[in-house]
């Protein structure tokens, strides 16, 4: 049965154990459909994903991140920013791809869950070893990693609390 949005959101988790099945076409399919939906700052829809599966290139990739279970993931997404095409606000000039990218990476990553597959935000990677090793366009700048794969298993990742309600709201 589906999930309702919330029971989605308590589902989705970081998963940062993995195990070795490869992610389906199907569900490529169906996660990079959700992401593609994703809302974007004029609808400019600055970001462009390297979905990195191969063996050696995905070797390569997780010596930017070196952890042990992120080597578990049996693949692993380059979610990039397009500097070429992101908003600019002109006001102050702030620039809006970052934000546009989360947005999309968090349909990714419920999307994900929906399928029964696990994912996690990486961001503390090297980004001069990820430059050097995957030579993209210079205007896709990379965002964050996001291993993903089908989890081990619950216990293995486990749930992080959070803030009450009271603490994350005000109402004006
Ligand atoms: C922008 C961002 C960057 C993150 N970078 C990392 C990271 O480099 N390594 C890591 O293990 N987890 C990373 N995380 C995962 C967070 O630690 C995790 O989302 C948080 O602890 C809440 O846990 P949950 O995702 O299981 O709800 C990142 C999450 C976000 C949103």
């Amino acid at each position: 049965m589906t999930p309702d949005f919330l029971q989605l959101c308590q589902q989705r988790k970081s998963v940062r154990a993995f195990l070795p099945d490869p992610v389906s076409d199907e569900d490529w399919q169906y996660i990079m459909q959700c992401v593609n939906l994703a809302p974007s700052a004029v609808n400019f829809q600055p970001w462009h994903f390297y979905i990195v599966q191969d063996a050696h290139q995905l070797s390569l990739l997780q010596a930017c991140y070196p952890r042990e279970w992120f080597a578990t993931a049996p693949a692993c997404i380059i979610a990039c920013k397009d500097c070429e095409t992101q908003w600019v606000r002109r006001e102050d000039g702030k620039a809006h791809g970052d934000i546009d990218v989360a947005i999309a990476v968090e349909h990714l990553c419920l999307a994900a869950a929906e399928r029964g597959l696990g994912t996690c935000w990486v961001c503390n990677f090297s980004v001069s070893q990820l430059a050097e090793t995957f030579p993209l366009p210079l205007h896709h700048q990379p965002v964050a990693l996001i291993p993903i794969g089908h989890p081990v298993s619950d216990d293995a990742n486990p749930i992080k609390k959070r803030k009450s309600l009271d603490e994350i709201i005000t109402f004006l």
